[in-house]
């Protein structure tokens, strides 16, 4: 069955994009990086998601993740429609966007990568390519993965932030909570003996007492990153 699974490392696809052929682990080079998946060029809710994209591309840029999508048209099918996206954002309607898109006409790269989705299927009867978000480490492996149908568009603040969720707890032995925000206090990971915690959190740790009695519901201020 092909596709990604946490900790796989990046395949080094060759791939022709609206900036040129790119070799996959060149692009990522020692960045984070997100690749985000769509069914087709020229359609509603990819060009909403795309504009979104877009317009977030400095927040993504500031925490040294590079993006890059992939739609299954052409080069040239890709940098028309960069314009509507432009256009959609109320920019200039020129072909440049922030990222480049992965021309994936033969859907080699969806196949390779499990992106495609048997239960949605184009006008001809081909399943859609489905909107996968993958998010690589500067290690190239796979810290991340979203799976949503061609038919519900995604929320782009939410990919932005679990980009800080990931790169908070790549670094720090934490594990952000619920509905978590950049700021919000942040839990101790389970492995992390008590004392160990005082010393790694100066800041405290506060225990939430519980019926069980088991005192595994321990806060700490969020560490810098
Ligand atoms: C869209 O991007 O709007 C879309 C693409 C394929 C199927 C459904 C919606």
């Amino acid at each position: 069955m092909p596709g990604l699974l946490l900790g796989d490392e990046a395949p080094n696809f060759e791939a022709d994009t609206t900036r040129g052929k790119i070799r996959f682990h060149d692009f990522l080079g020692e960045s984070w990086g997100i690749l985000f998946s769509h069914p087709r060029d020229f359609t509603p809710v990819c060009t909403t998601e795309l504009g979104r994209a877009a317009k977030l591309a400095p927040e993504f840029a500031k925490r040294n993740v590079k993006m890059i999508a992939l739609s299954i048209d052409n080069v040239n099918d890709h940098l028309s429609w960069s314009k509507d996206i432009n256009a959609y954002n109320n920019d200039e309607p020129s072909e440049k966007l922030p990222f480049p898109i992965i021309a994936d006409s033969k859907r080699e790269l969806a196949i390779k990568l499990g992106m495609l989705d048997p239960d949605e299927r184009d006008k001809d009867g081909m399943p859609l390519t489905a909107r996968v978000v993958f998010v690589f480490g500067p290690d190239k492996k796979l810290k991340l993965s979203i799976l949503y149908p061609a038919t519900t568009g995604r929320n782009f603040d939410e990919i932005l932030r679990v980009v800080d969720s990931l790169q908070l707890t790549a670094y720090k032995k934490v594990a952000t909570p619920v509905d978590w925000k950049p700021g919000d206090s942040v839990m101790v990971i389970p492995s992390l003996a008590d004392e160990e915690a005082k010393k790694l959190f100066p800041e405290g740790v506060f225990t939430k007492e519980l019926p069980s009695g088991k005192k595994y519901l321990r806060y700490t201020p969020q560490p810098n990153p």
